[in-house]
């Protein structure tokens, strides 16, 4: 079981003669068994926040703190049994399967994940596409591959940007449900999200606008 917290986040970008600051001091704690969902405008700094969570960026100012099983540990030295990102643009392998995709996590950590693998496809309606490449499936579908991958080593830390944004409701809803109960079993949950049936699962909603963060869903 593990949480994290933030302290005073800052992340700033170049752009042109310019300088965007995407993240404006973000005090960010969610602890384990906790789903938090994360609401903004388009540009508000949430893709970025979880970039700088996952280790993908670094922050200008500002800590970033990892609790229990992972005390002392950086998010950039993880694997994904510890930290799991659904990334907004996905991220799938190309050429691998979309069960290889799922399975990926598995391969990297050494561990037969078969069973696990295939359950979580015919959760989420997949499995007669198990054998089908990234390019063969539709945006929705890729997107649930993405939410497969995450789960399939049950990370103690979720990480996922708006992973229901390309599904109508039932798919959504087996998708949640999944992130739900995975927060259910312990994990730290974050997700950034544009949909209702999100926060309705979550157990706090967090609004970002301009990198800056406050509690309640916005007004
Ligand atoms: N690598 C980058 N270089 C320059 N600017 C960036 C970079 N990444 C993000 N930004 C800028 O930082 C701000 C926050 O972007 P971010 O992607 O975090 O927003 P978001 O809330 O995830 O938006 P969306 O809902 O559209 O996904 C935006 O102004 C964006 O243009
Ligand atoms: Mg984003």
């Amino acid at each position: 079981m593990s949480g994290f917290r933030t302290t005073g986040l800052v992340k700033r970008f170049a752009r042109g003669v310019e300088t965007v600051t995407a993240l404006d001091g973000v005090d960010l704690a969610v602890a384990p068994g906790e789903f938090v969902a994360l609401v903004g405008p388009s540009g508000s700094g949430k893709s970025t926040l979880l970039a700088v969570l996952c280790g993908w960026e670094t922050p200008d100012e500002g800590a970033l703190t990892l609790d229990g099983d992972l005390a002392g540990r950086r998010p950039d030295a993880l694997g994904w049994a510890e930290l799991a990102l659904v990334p907004q643009a996905l991220g799938l392998v190309a050429d691998l399967s979309l069960a290889d995709n799922v399975l990926l996590p598995a391969r990297l950590r050494g561990v037969d994940e078969h069973d696990r693998a295939g359950e979580l496809l015919a959760g989420f309606g997949l499995a007669h596409l198990a054998d089908r490449y990234p390019h063969q499936a539709s945006l929705g579908e890729q997107q649930r591959v993405a939410v497969a991958r995450a789960l399939l080593l049950r990370p103690a830390v979720l990480l996922a940007d708006e992973p229901t944004a390309h599904q109508d409701r039932g798919h959504a809803d087996r998708l949640l449900d999944a992130v739900r109960q995975r927060a259910d079993d312990g994990a730290a949950v974050l997700l950034a999200t544009h949909d209702e049936l999100a926060w309705a699962r979550a157990d706090r909603v967090l609004s970002m606008r301009d990198g800056r963060l406050t509690e309640g869903a916005p007004s």
